[in-house]
């Protein structure tokens, strides 16, 4: 079997394919459906959106103010009703999520609660490649507490010649640091490689020192199974317009592990809506903080962002939650990679692990240097998005809750046949 028949048979055998028909897919200018493999970036929109949106505009203009209180899901509590299915996507309780602002604006609130330096304990961990704005909020913050980054900033790197992280080392140097260290930021999958990380040691190695574990999800949730609850992580953040489906700059979520809900020795940034509900419409003075993450509220939600989320989070349910999309993501990337392999060994060099339980869906593919950027744009003239990162790295992740093996096939043929037609 060639490797378009090869997939073929796979599609048919997918007990998920059919979830594929329930996302839109971009056409190029003849109208014919791209090849999309940048839900790393951005998901696609589920055709169910739509319909939550407007449903909302609709009531809005319907009811206006009465929104808030009438319907099957009424705005006052409408960020309450995302809470429960999106805890199942992170493994958590359902008081330990909430869904608000963004991700980086809820690391900040974050570090506010959990980055409490002393001239003792001041340090922040971060890895070398960590996100730029992860790295602009943490040594803003250290800067804001009237530290110093040069001394309160540790960053962990791969070993040399590799660009993988290694969990034993980050181990090593949080033991090394032991009481110097405040918080440690960690990616649940890291951007660049696609490299996911072992959590539960790492945080264990953490709770030795006595320092807080913070976890930056962006790339983690909706693509890799996680278990932040028993896994004792301190407080995670996470965007949900990428693997999670909700649209362009869609409300974040953020986890904080139940031990700290009722702790009375941590400050948090407060608004109205971290207030007690019973209480909040009697407008007092004294703020009394909802004993649940949901206390780390400032302000009403965006209600039209919360309903795109609703609709995506029907789509996982529909689908049978992580453990099922888990399976054919595995089986997907697992088929990507050894196309690559049979096909273009010479011209790709894969950076992502190659064992399935240290990635998630997505393989970054270091190009040969002298094809460059080019191979990405001719690419999309033959009907393939893919994602270019500098220096020269395409990164490619099929997503299992609408992308097929053919287009992995289609992938993997017109890469062949752009780098043919770059050499
Ligand atoms: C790994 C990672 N962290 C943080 C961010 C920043 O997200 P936001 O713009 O929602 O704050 C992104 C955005 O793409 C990201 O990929």
């Amino acid at each position: 079997m060639n490797p378009l028949e090869q997939a073929r048979q796979l599609d048919r055998d997918d007990a998920l394919a059919h979830f594929r028909k329930q996302f839109h897919h971009p056409c190029n200018e003849q109208g014919k459906p791209m090849v999309y493999l940048v839900g790393n970036s951005l998901g696609l929109q589920p055709t169910r959106t739509r319909e939550y949106v407007l449903g909302e505009l609709d009531r809005w203009a319907e009811l206006a103010a009465q929104a808030h209180f009438t319907g099957e899901f009424p705005w006052m509590p409408y960020h309450g009703f995302l809470s429960q299915p999106m805890a199942n996507l992170v493994g958590a309780l359902s008081e330990e999520v909430v869904m608000m602002n963004s991700l980086t604006a809820n690391l900040h609130l974050m570090l506010a609660t959990f980055y409490r330096p002393t001239p003792k304990r001041h340090k922040i961990l971060i890895e070398q490649h960590a996100f730029p704005s992860d790295r602009y909020a943490v040594e803003s913050q250290i800067r804001w507490h009237g530290y110093d980054v040069a001394s309160s900033l540790v960053v962990v790197a791969p070993p040399a010649g590799s660009q993988l992280l290694d969990e034993g080392s980050i181990r090593q140097t949080i033991e090394e640091l032991g009481s110097s260290l405040a918080v440690i930021l960690l990616p649940g999958v890291q951007y660049y490689t696609g490299q996911s990380l072992q959590i539960s040691t790492l945080v264990a190695e953490a709770q030795r020192t006595g320092c807080v574990f913070g976890l930056d999800l962006a790339h983690a949730a909706g693509n890799v199974p996680l278990d932040l609850h028993n896994d004792q992580v301190d407080f995670a953040v996470w965007c949900t317009y990428k693997y999670l489906n909700s649209g362009p700059g869609s409300v974040g979520g953020c986890f904080i592990h139940q031990r700290h809900h009722r702790r009375h020795d941590i400050p948090r940034l407060a608004g109205w809506w971290g207030h007690d509900k019973q209480t909040r419409f009697q407008m007092p003075d004294r703020f009394q903080p909802i004993p649940t993450a949901e206390s780390w509220q400032l302000s009403n939600p965006p209600i039209l962002s919360l309903a795109a989320i609703r609709a995506s989070l029907d789509v996982f349910r529909d689908a049978g939650g992580m453990a099922p999309l888990r399976a054919k993501s595995v089986q997907l990337t697992r088929f990507l990679q050894e196309l690559l392999e049979q096909r273009l060994a010479g011209d790709v060099r894969l950076i992502t692990p190659v064992q399935p339980d240290r990635r998630g869906c997505q393989l970054s593919l270091a190009i040969r240097a002298d094809m460059g950027r080019r191979v990405q744009s001719q690419l999309e003239q033959r009907g393939v998005m893919t994602d270019w990162r500098e220096p020269d790295v395409l990164r490619v992740a099929p997503v299992p809750l609408y992308n097929s093996f053919e287009d992995v096939a289609r992938f993997v043929h017109a890469l062949q046949e752009c780098m043919n037609s770059c050499d």
